[in-house]
C-alpha cells in the first residue's frame, strides 16, 4: 500500500508583478506520509503559504508536480480542485477566516452546505459533535465576536474537520494566540493526529511547540531541506521570527 498522501516534486510557483517575476518556489520536493503530523519553518516570504496552497489544490504551480494519493493535481481544472478540497483538505489560518454574522454552527457547516450528498439534520449532528469535540459544546450558538481567539481557531479547526479529511493544512495556527492558548490549540491537533489518524501539515514561527522527534522542514530561497528541532535550535533557529 502507498502511504504518501501528497508529493510535490520540482514545484516552481512564480508571481508575475508588472516587469518583475518574484520567485516563490523554485524547485520544490516533499513527500508526505499518511498520518503524520509535519511541521514548515522558514523566514517571512520564503513561500510558506505559498506551498501550503499548491499542496492543499487553493492554487496551481507554474511548474512541477503535486501528487494527492498518487494522483496528478497540478493540471487539474478550478472545478476539479474544487472537489478535492471538498474531498480531501481541511484548513485552518491564521486569522481564523471565520463568517462574523454566522454561529458556531453555521461557520462550521459552512464547507459543505453545498453538498447534497448530505441532509441539514446529518450536517447539523455532526457539526456539533465536532464542536464538542473541540471543547465548544457550550458555545455552539455564539458567533465569532462572542469568542475568545482560542474559540475561534478551535471553531476553524472544526470546521477544517466537517468533510472528514484526510489531510489538514495549518498556516500558522497559534499566530494570534498567547502560548497558553497556542499550547492548547497544538495539543489538540495532535490529538486528531494520533487518535483520528489526520496528517497534519503545519506552517509555524513557534518552534516552541515543535518536539524533538517531530518532522521539521525548513524552507528557503523557494526549496525545501528536512531538519529537526536540535538543528534548528543549533543553528541558533528557536523562538519567533528568528528562523532565518
Ligand atoms: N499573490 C501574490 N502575488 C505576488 N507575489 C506574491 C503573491 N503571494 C506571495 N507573493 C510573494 O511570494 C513570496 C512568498 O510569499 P509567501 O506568502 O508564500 O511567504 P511566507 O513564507 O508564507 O511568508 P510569511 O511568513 O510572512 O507568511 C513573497 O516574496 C511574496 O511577496
Ligand atoms: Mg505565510
Amino acid at each position: 500500500m502507498n502511504d504518501v498522501v501528497i508529493e510535490a516534486k520540482n514545484l516552481k510557483k512564480y508571481y508575475k508583478m508588472g516587469e518583475t517575476i518574484v520567485k516563490a518556489l523554485r524547485g520544490a520536493n516533499i513527500k508526505i506520509k499518511k498520518g503524520s503530523f509535519v511541521f514548515i519553518v522558514g523566514p517571512s516570504g520564503s513561500g510558506k503559504s505559498t506551498l501550503m496552497h499548491l499542496l492543499g489544490a487553493l492554487d496551481h504551480p507554474t511548474g512541477g508536480s503535486v501528487k494527492m494519493d498518487g494522483k496528478e493535481i497540478s493540471k487539474m481544472d478550478d472545478w476539479e480542485l474544487s472537489m478535492i478540497r471538498r474531498n480531501k483538505v481541511g484548513f485552518i489560518f491564521q486569522t481564523f477566516n471565520l463568517v462574523p454574522s454566522l454561529t458556531a454552527l453555521d461557520n462550521v457547516k459552512l464547507p459543505l452546505l453545498t453538498d447534497k450528498r448530505i441532509s441539514d439534520e446529518e450536517l447539523t449532528a455532526r457539526a456539533i459533535k465536532l464542536l464538542k469535540v473541540v471543547g465548544l459544546g457550550h458555545r455552539i450558538y455564539h458567533t465569532p465576536n462572542e469568542l475568545s481567539g482560542g474559540e475561534r481557531q478551535r471553531v476553524a479547526i472544526a470546521r477544517a474537520l466537517i468533510n472528514n479529511p484526510e489531510i489538514i493544512l495549518a498556516d500558522e495556527p497559534t499566530g494570534e494566540l498567547d502560548s497558553k492558548t497556542g499550547a492548547e490549540i497544538f495539543e489538540l491537533m495532535r490529538k486528531m493526529n494520533k487518535e483520528e489518524g489526520k496528517t497534519f501539515i503545519i506552517v509555524t514561527h513557534d518552534t516552541e511547540y515543535i518536539k524533538h522527534n517531530d518532522t521539521v522542514y525548513h524552507i528557503k530561497d523557494g526549496v525545501i531541506k528536512e531538519t529537526s528541532k536540535r538543528e534548528l535550535e543549533k543553528n541558533g533557529m528557536k523562538g519567533k521570527k528568528e528562523i532565518t
